[in-house]
């Protein structure tokens, strides 16, 4: 075998083999786990849940309004932290920070902790409106420093819930089944 001859079928399909190998085993272990409790990636403002939803009882709702309202919970603006921080608490670099971005028009740039694949429909309303509580699905939000993911986001939970709902529904709810249709979460 002439040696060129040796490099294209052999050494060249063995090296794109190696570099496909390390791209995908890198690509697989440096992926934001989406299923994975415990998931808590960094954010730009230490903001804490435990202090405004717990200590100060500030309503889920207040700053997630969306939840009700659309399919996504979303994430308040900056003007909804400014409603306190115009006055509360200035003297803070984080708060003078907020205070920056809010006066320049940007936003703050959150990173997202729960995330579904593309393939998924998920709509809060529906939860909300039949009284399952925020924290059935995202644990006890008002006690968490650092926002961590506690449910896994696996179709077998989605299932379980939706099979025998009736310990999340409120007392005297009438609702005693969701849909376990395949089109109900994938359209
Ligand atoms: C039945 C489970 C469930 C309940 C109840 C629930 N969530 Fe969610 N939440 C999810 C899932 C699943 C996602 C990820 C959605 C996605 O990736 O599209 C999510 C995402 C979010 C997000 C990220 C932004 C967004 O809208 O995607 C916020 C904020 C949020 N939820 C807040 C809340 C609040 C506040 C409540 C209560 C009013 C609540 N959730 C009730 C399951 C739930
Ligand atoms: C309803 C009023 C209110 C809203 C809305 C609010 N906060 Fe606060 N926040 C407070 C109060 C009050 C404190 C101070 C509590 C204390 O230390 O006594 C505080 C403290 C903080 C601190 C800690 C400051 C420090 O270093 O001590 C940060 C950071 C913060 N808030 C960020 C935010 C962000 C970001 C938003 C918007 C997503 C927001 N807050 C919305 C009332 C609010
Ligand atoms: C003062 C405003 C404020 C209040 C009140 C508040 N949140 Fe949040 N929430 C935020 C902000 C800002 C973020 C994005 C930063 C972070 O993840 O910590 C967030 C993030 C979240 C997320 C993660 C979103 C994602 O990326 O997947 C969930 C879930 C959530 N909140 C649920 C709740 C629940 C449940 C309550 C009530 C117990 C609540 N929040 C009360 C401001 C608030
Ligand atoms: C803790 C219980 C619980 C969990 C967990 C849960 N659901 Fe639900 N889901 C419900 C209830 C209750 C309803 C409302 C049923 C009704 O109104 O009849 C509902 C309704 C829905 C609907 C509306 C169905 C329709 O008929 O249009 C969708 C879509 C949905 N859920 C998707 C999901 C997905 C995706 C997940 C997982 C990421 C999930 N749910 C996790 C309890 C849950
Ligand atoms: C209540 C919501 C819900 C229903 C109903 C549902 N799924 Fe899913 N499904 C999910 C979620 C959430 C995921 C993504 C998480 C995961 O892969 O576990 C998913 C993922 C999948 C995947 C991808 C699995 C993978 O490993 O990537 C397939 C295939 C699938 N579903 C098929 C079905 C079929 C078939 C049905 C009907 C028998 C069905 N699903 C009903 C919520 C649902």
């Amino acid at each position: 075998m002439h040696p060129f001859d040796r490099a294209i079928r052999l050494v060249l399909p063995m090296g794109a083999v190696a570099v496909m190998a390390t791209v995908l085993s890198v690509g697989w272990f440096t992926q934001p786990d989406r299923f994975a409790r415990g998931y808590a990636p960094e954010q730009p403002l230490p903001f804490s849940h435990q202090l405004h939803a717990g200590t100060l009882r500030i309503q889920c709702l207040y700053c997630h309004s969306g939840a009700e309202r659309s399919r996504h919970a979303g994430v308040p603006s900056t003007t909804t932290c400014m409603d306190c921080h115009k006055v509360t608490k200035t003297d803070r670099p984080a708060i003078q920070q907020l205070t920056r971005l809010h006066n320049e028009g940007k936003p703050l740039a959150w990173n997202r902790v729960h995330t579904l694949p593309d393939h998924v429909f998920f709509d809060h309303r529906p939860h909300v409106k039949a009284g399952v509580a925020c924290q059935t699905c995202h644990g006890e939000v008002q006690t968490m420093q650092v926002l961590t993911r506690e449910m896994g986001m696996r179709m077998a939970n989605c299932l379980a819930c939706h099979r025998d709902p009736h310990q999340a529904l409120p007392k005297g709810s009438k609702i005693t089944k969701a849909a376990e249709h395949c089109a109900a979460c994938h359209r």
